[in-house]
């Protein structure tokens, strides 16, 4: 199979994984409303943990926090945190992740950057806005990592940000230091995406080079 994209450039010249890899990743890969009704095991979502946290982030903070939300009753008492348009979907997906970070982060220092820890503690130990920052910073890029490692584990992913943040950290991370960046539904494929792919902008449009 060869990759088919729009593009002056040969792909697969270019690229060291092999083409199955690359679309399962990226080409291929949507955006997902519906699963089959096949259980997601522990051990695939540990999979996933593992190769999530193997993305880079700054400082090496790690600061993605998840839930699994795997019970049906789990999942109701998220659905009402919800914009009406994810409700169903997220009832009737297999696996449902909050994605939070915590601003915490730093007290891990220690252990996730031994060679910094003293600085960076005593830096932002009163900061708490820049511990909110880099936080949330870091967790979104974490979600990045994080949907394309359920992927790579076979599964198709449905990222959603139309949740109401306030209502699901009273609900899931009251009394902690978390907060909810992005909801994601996962499970292995359904039914595929009727809607046609939406436009990606151009090399042109979107980078320069100086
Ligand atoms: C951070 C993020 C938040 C999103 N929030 C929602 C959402 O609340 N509801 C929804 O239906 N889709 C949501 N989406 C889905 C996007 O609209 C979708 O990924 C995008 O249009 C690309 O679709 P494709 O993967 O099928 O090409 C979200 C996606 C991301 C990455």
């Amino acid at each position: 199979m060869s990759i088919a994209v729009a593009t002056e450039i040969d792909l697969n010249s270019q690229l060291v994984l092999d083409n199955e890899a690359v679309s399962t990743l990226f080409l291929d890969a949507r955006t997902a409303n519906s699963w089959s009704d096949e259980e997601i095991s522990d051990e695939t979502l540990q999979a996933i943990y593992e190769l999530t946290k193997m993305g880079p982030t700054a400082f090496n903070s790690q600061p993605l926090r998840l839930t699994w939300l795997r019970s049906a009753e789990s999942r109701e008492r998220l659905v009402p945190h919800l914009m009406d348009g994810n409700k169903e979907k997220t009832r009737t997906a297999p696996m449902v992740a909050i994605l939070s970070f915590t601003n915490e982060w730093h007290s891990l220092m220690p252990t996730t950057a031994p060679h910094m820890a003293g600085s960076l503690m005593e830096m932002f130990e009163g900061d708490l806005a820049g511990r909110n920052a880099m936080g949330s910073n870091n967790a979104h890029l974490q979600a990045g990592y994080f949907i394309m490692a359920a992927r790579a584990a076979g599964l198709t992913v449905g990222p959603m940000t139309g949740i109401n943040p306030a209502g699901i950290d009273a609900e899931f991370n009251a009394d902690s230091s978390h907060s909810v960046i992005m909801v994601v539904n996962l499970g292995k494929p359904g039914v595929p995406s009727d809607r046609d792919r939406l436009h990606r902008l151009d090399f042109d449009l979107a980078t320069v080079t100086l």
